[in-house]
């Protein structure tokens, strides 16, 4: 099991090390054959060399690598986000990784943020568009900096890319015995692209008749979301309503300290990170919650057909979770790295 190791910034080195230690626990024996490769890109090494990815990195992550796990990006001193744009979204883009895969499930019922429901209430998939939507990089500026000034952010989407996200998801709901796809846009004000997904969603659907087809703004589906999260099972969504939905699904699980996601693209090499960001002000203090890191850790062992192993390290994450073996965003007292070991022990005892 080869895979490259993007640790990042911030609390993305101080996670990412968390969930390495989980994966050589499992690799004891040699019994996962882990071969680690860690690359120094973020902030740091931008702000150092000026170097964001180097040139033929993605063909050698695509062509070398059987996974990617990255931590996060983000950093006051880059604050146009540059060296993000190329590690992150580059990866994103380049490897064509269109499925956002964003599990959302409480895993405690302390977690719970929603009066009257349990940790069982809440159990269903965000599917977030990947490489297209706002995130194409589509637009400009004119008159910048006068009182004239004119700022552009297209909003893009495809026949193609609308297609296979949605069409994902109605296979995974049919591989998962899940019942019911939502697709969620805002087709009411934003006609060219809503129309788009609304015909393809139609006639993708179609083709699953033992599935339910359903459809809520995205403004009606953040309020149902946090009334009663029971109706739902796959969510399917654009890049930037999937963006604000999951931190909205994040806080459903515990916080963004318990979110994990996949940047799949089936069949090809996949990259797995936490939903949560670099908090800066956390970095290196020893408060970021691991467990978002490791559960991504556990997404990718699952990719890789090492469901065993995934389904291990999820039990034990509930476990410390339950006997509050955890950090303090989830109700206990552990550092970043004691909670990372309570996983370690829970496995290997
Ligand atoms: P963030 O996710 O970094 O943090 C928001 C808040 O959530 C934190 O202040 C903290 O209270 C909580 N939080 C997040 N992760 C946590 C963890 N593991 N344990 C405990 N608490 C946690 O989001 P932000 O503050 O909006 O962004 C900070 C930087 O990260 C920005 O530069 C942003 O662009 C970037 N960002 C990067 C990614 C990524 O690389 N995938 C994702 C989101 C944000
Ligand atoms: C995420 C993050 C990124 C996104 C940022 C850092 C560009 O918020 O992965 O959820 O918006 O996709
Ligand atoms: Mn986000």
């Amino acid at each position: 099991m080869k895979l490259a190791i993007i640790p990042g910034d911030g609390i993305g080195i101080d996670v990412t090390r968390e969930a390495v230690k989980v994966l050589r626990t499992l690799d004891r024996g040699g019994a996962l054959s882990l071969d680690l490769m860690t690359f120094p890109w973020g902030a740091d090494h931008y702000l150092s060399t000026g170097e964001t990815v180097p040139s033929g990195a993605f063909e050698d992550l695509s062509s070398h690598y059987d996974a990617i796990f990255m931590g996060a990006f983000g950093d006051p001193r880059v604050p146009d986000m540059k060296h993000a744009a190329d590690i992150l979204l580059g990866t994103r883009f380049r490897l064509d990784l269109y499925v956002n895969y964003r599990p959302v499930r409480c895993l405690d019922d302390r977690l719970s943020p929603l009066k009257g429901y349990s940790a069982r209430d809440i159990d269903f998939v965000v599917f977030r568009e990947n490489t297209e939507g706002a995130y194409v990089g589509a637009g400009g500026n004119f008159k910048k900096g006068t009182p004239d000034e004119v700022a552009i952010q297209e909003d893009v989407s495809t026949r193609k890319g609308v297609e296979r996200i949605v069409r994902h998801a109605f296979e995974f709901a049919r591989k998962t015995g899940r019942r019911r796809v939502t697709m969620s846009d805002k087709s009411n004000a934003m006609r060219f692209v809503g129309d788009l997904w609304q015909r393809v969603f139609a006639e993708v659907s179609s083709e699953y008749s033992e599935i339910e087809s359903s459809h809520l703004y995205v403004d009606a589906l953040c309020l149902q979301l946090i009334k009663d999260p029971r109706p739902f099972d796959v969510i399917v969504t654009n890049n930037m309503f999937g963006d604000i939905v999951t931190d909205l699904c994040a806080a459903l699980q515990g916080g963004l300290g318990m979110a994990a996601s996949g940047n799949i693209h089936p069949g090809r090499v996949s990259m797995f990170e936490p939903v949560h960001g670099s908090a800066p002000k956390y970095a290196g203090t020893g408060r970021a919650n691991p467990f978002g890191a490791i559960l991504t850790a556990a997404l990718m062992l699952e990719h890789l057909g090492r469901k065993k192993e995934a389904e291990a390290v999820e039990r034990a994450v509930a476990a410390c979770v339950a006997a509050r073996r955890c950090t303090a965003d989830v109700g206990g007292t552990l550092s970043t790295g004691e909670a990372g070991d309570a996983v370690c022990e829970r496995l290997t005892g």
